[in-house]
This record gives C-alpha cells, sequence and structure tokens, in this order.
C-alpha cells in the first residue's frame, strides 16, 4: 500500500519499522523474519509483528522483560528517565509520545495524528526548486 494513501497513524508506522526501537516478540518472530523476510507491510499493525519498547506504556511488558534480562541498561542508554527517547533515529519513538499524537481523537483521516507525510516526503517533487542534493539532507516537504 503506498504509504501517502494509510491514515496518519498507519503511515507513521510505515517509518516507525526502522525509525523506532524494537525487537521481536520472540525467537520464532526473528527465525521467520531471518528465513522469509520482515513479515510487516505499509498498512499492517507494526505491533503485529513487532515489540515496540516504550517505557511509558510497556515497562513491565515481558518482551521488555526479557530485553532487561539481557541488558540491564537496555531502557536507561535509550530513553530519558522521564520516557523519552534519547537517541537519534528514532523519531518514531518521540512522535508516538508527543501531545499532538496522543491527544489525537480516535479514528481516520487527516486529523487523527501528525502524519510523518505532514513534514516528510520520500521522493522529491517535480516542481521542489531544490538540488537533488539540498533536498536529501533532510527529505522535508516544500509545502
Ligand atoms: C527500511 C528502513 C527505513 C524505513 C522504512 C524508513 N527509513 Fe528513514 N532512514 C533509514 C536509515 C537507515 C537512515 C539513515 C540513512 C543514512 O544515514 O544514510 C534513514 C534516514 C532518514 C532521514 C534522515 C535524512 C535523510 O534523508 O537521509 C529521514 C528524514 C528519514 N529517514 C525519514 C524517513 C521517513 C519519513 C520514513 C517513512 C516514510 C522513513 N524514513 C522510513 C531507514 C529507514
Amino acid at each position: 500500500m503506498q504509504p501517502r494513501r494509510l491514515d496518519p497513524r498507519l503511515s507513521s508506522q510505515v517509518c516507525g519499522q526502522c525509525h523506532g526501537i524494537w525487537e521481536f516478540y520472540d525467537r520464532d518472530g526473528e527465525r521467520r523474519a531471518n528465513s522469509a523476510g520482515l513479515a510487516f507491510r505499509p498498512g499492517d499493525e507494526l505491533l503485529q509483528t513487532r515489540f515496540l519498547a516504550q517505557p511509558t506504556v510497556n515497562a513491565g511488558a515481558p518482551a521488555m522483560q526479557a530485553l532487561l534480562a539481557a541488558d540491564a541498561g537496555f531502557i536507561r542508554d535509550s530513553f530519558w528517565a522521564d520516557g523519552m527517547v534519547r537517541v537519534s533515529g528514532r523519531e518514531y519513538n518521540g512522535l508516538i509520545e508527543s501531545p499532538c499524537f496522543k491527544n489525537a481523537p480516535a479514528g481516520n483521516g487527516e486529523r487523527t495524528a501528525v502524519p510523518v507525510f505532514s513534514c516528510h516526503t520520500m521522493h522529491q517533487t517535480a516542481d521542489d526548486p531544490r538540488a537533488t542534493e539540498e533536498w536529501g539532507t533532510i527529505s522535508l516537504r516544500t509545502a
């Protein structure tokens, strides 16, 4: 599914599959991904196939406890004490903790959450006057 046609919550998850702090739920999930490829496809619910570390919400979850058992500093090293993400490149974790995202009304449509595509674009548009090198450094839309 073309990510721009998804509702904002699901389109953000397309980016969150990489720009988030996540782990497979278990070894089976990891094995399946290694042999058959990642199961997530744009439009799917990200949490169906992977555990997204979000200490404000799931610090006590079995998957988080497993991560902490393997690395006691897992939360401390990646999140501030208030649960906000503190490592770069994991913007999805920041997005889902933002008031805009959290307070968005439920349902589909442009106003439900801040869609990543309100700022970012994966392809430079034909009428974008910037040099491709300039556009490519931040991948931001012009309007
Ligand atoms: C398959 C994994 C993957 C997905 C999906 C993905 N990204 Fe990225 N993204 C990366 C990686 C890896 C980098 C770092 C690339 C580098 O440093 O050269 C990156 C870098 C970026 C950057 C930094 C600037 C740039 O252009 O290099 C932005 C902005 C960005 N991604 C936005 C997004 C948005 C918005 C989405 C969703 C539409 C998205 N990404 C989806 C892996 C991904």
